[in-house]
């Protein structure tokens, strides 16, 4: 509907915190695992709908650094379906031109884990259609600390002053400084917070909450949540709508 007329209102990146996957293996009276693998099935479904729309950026909230406190048969579990999925779709990925990365703390997951990070990347680097972001041993206060730590270390050398700090600064140092900042965050499973994802860049983001639990998540659950983007107006601080 009136899809030609919002063309121009296309997030170029959506962010997605998917949430869900335990309640919806409960209500099937399967184990939280499943709804796991049933997730995967939505990243699917989520990246084919963003290439089709014209996304450029898609981050999906994988795993936080909160996220290792789970029942350690879930973590490894998880961490498997990621390396299986990486073997498994790869080939799929680099035909349909996306340009796989994962941003987070490296240093937290196995050398296996390190592998298939390496490999995903490596093998995806020449996509240009869409770019797709695996948020993994995540979490957004973990990143801003680091950034700085690392800016605290570069003044202590003597390569930077105090002065130099300024928000784009900021934003260049962060994990996601490759990255435009999200227009769309959406989360799903009916929760209302932002659960440590993407706070500094969500700064002026528009958020879609959808009671929709991950795994139930499909193409048309992505139109809609474009189509309330694209109703929303941007004021980015501003009175009226930015020309841009
Ligand atoms: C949230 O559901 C989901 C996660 C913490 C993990 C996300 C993982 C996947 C979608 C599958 C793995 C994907 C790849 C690409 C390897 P939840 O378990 O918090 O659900 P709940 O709130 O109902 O318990």
């Amino acid at each position: 509907m009136a899809h030609k007329n919002q063309e121009h209102k296309i997030p170029t990146h959506v962010a997605i915190i998917m949430d869900g996957n335990g309640r919806w293996a409960q209500q099937r009276g399967k184990e939280r695992p499943e709804g796991h693998i049933a997730g995967v099935e939505a990243v699917r479904r989520a990246l084919k709908a963003a290439v089709a729309e014209g996304v450029k950026y898609l981050t999906l909230y994988t795993f936080s650094t909160e996220n290792w406190g789970r029942p350690k048969e879930e973590v490894d579990g998880i961490m498997e379906l990621f390396c299986r999925s990486v073997v498994a779709e790869t080939p799929e990925l680099k035909a349909q031109g996306v340009r796989a990365r994962i941003m987070g703390d490296r240093r937290g997951f196995s050398e296996k884990v390190n592998h298939y990070i390496d490999r995903i990347e490596s093998e995806t680097a020449e996509g240009e259609r869409i770019t797709l972001i695996f948020a993994m041993n995540y979490s957004s206060r973990h990143e801003l600390t680091e950034t700085f730590r690392t800016l605290a270390k570069r003044i202590s050398e003597g390569s930077l002053v105090s002065e130099d700090i300024t928000t784009e600064l900021i934003s260049n140092s962060l994990y996601s400084r490759e990255y435009p900042d999200p227009d769309l965050i959406i989360r799903t499973g009916g929760e209302y917070r932002l659960s440590n994802f993407l706070l500094w860049q969500a700064a002026y983001s528009e958020l879609y909450f959808t009671p929709t639990l991950w795994p139930d998540f499909n193409h048309e659950s992505f139109r809609e949540a474009l189509e309330a983007y694209a109703g929303r107006n941007r004021r980015f601080g501003l009175v009226e709508e930015p020309t841009k």
